[in-house]
């Protein structure tokens, strides 16, 4: 076999077991209790984990650092293109610096918002999410995971709450934090961000056909987990894996 017939066979090999290693692809609207959930479930299953929102949010970042306009589609996708992050032990980097608590600030999430409307800066982030599919099986949490990243997961779930519900949640965590916010700031911010991420034209926030509705208002994290690991092994059992 030559250098390059090994090459082929083992890219080929790549796409095989990424083809057929399991996807739980989560969506949901923004503080639905998705990334607690996909997490619960990553840890229970021993998958990889994708918060694909942590890519909007560090592109929406590397912007504002660089002072790049919002709405400059053109300097945001090449700032995604080029986007230096490193995600290792929980932490997440941008051009070497730690900004895992950075990136979860309103602002960067408002920056997110606003970037991910752009089909370049979507384009651009698209094989870096594909690649985290590896085995024995992937997590994948956002808003497009099952729409259009992971169009063939087995599960695809559809995690959502009201908005007073998903407003009450952030705001318990952030003052959990010791941060002063006022709730009917959090409830706008809500509103406006699901506006934004359902109404954009490209991959916008919307149930997948083949999704299940999980409605977590009245529901626990530990409630949530299980329902979501009984639909992945009731679909396994039908995959006959
Ligand atoms: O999940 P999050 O709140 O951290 O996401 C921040 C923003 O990134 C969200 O308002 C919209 C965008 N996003 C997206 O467009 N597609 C994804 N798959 C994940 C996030």
């Amino acid at each position: 076999m030559t250098a390059s017939d090994q090459g082929r066979a083992s890219a080929s090999r790549e796409t095989l077991e990424r083809g057929s290693t399991p996807v739980i692809a989560i969506d949901g609207p923004a503080a639905s209790g998705k990334g607690t959930v996909a997490l619960g479930v990553a840890d229970q299953l021993g998958f990889h984990y994708l918060e694909s929102g942590s890519l909007y949010r560090l592109v929406g970042l590397a912007a504002l650092q660089d002072r790049i306009a919002l709405d400059d589609e053109e300097r945001v996708a090449e700032a995604a293109k080029g986007l230096e992050a490193a995600f290792d032990g929980g932490r997440i980097r941008l051009r070497g610096a730690d900004v895992t608590d950075a990136i979860r600030s309103e602002a960067v999430g408002s920056a997110a918002s606003r970037v991910a409307v752009f089909p370049a800066v979507r384009t651009a982030l698209l094989s870096g999410q594909r690649a985290f599919r590896r085995p024995p099986g992937l997590v994948a949490e956002g808003r497009d995971m099952g729409t259009v990243v992971f169009p063939d997961a087995l599960v695809k779930i559809y995690v959502t709450a009201t908005p007073e519900a998903r407003a009450m949640r952030r705001y318990n965590q952030l003052i959990e934090k010791g941060n002063s916010v006022i709730i009917e700031g959090l409830l706008r911010d809500i509103r406006e961000r699901d506006a934004r991420d359902s109404a954009r034209a490209v991959a916008p926030l919307r149930v997948a056909a083949d999704a299940i509705v999980l409605d977590t208002t009245d529901m626990t994290i530990g409630e949530s987990v299980v329902f979501v690991l009984e639909k992945y092994r009731a679909a396994i059992g039908k995959a006959g894996r």
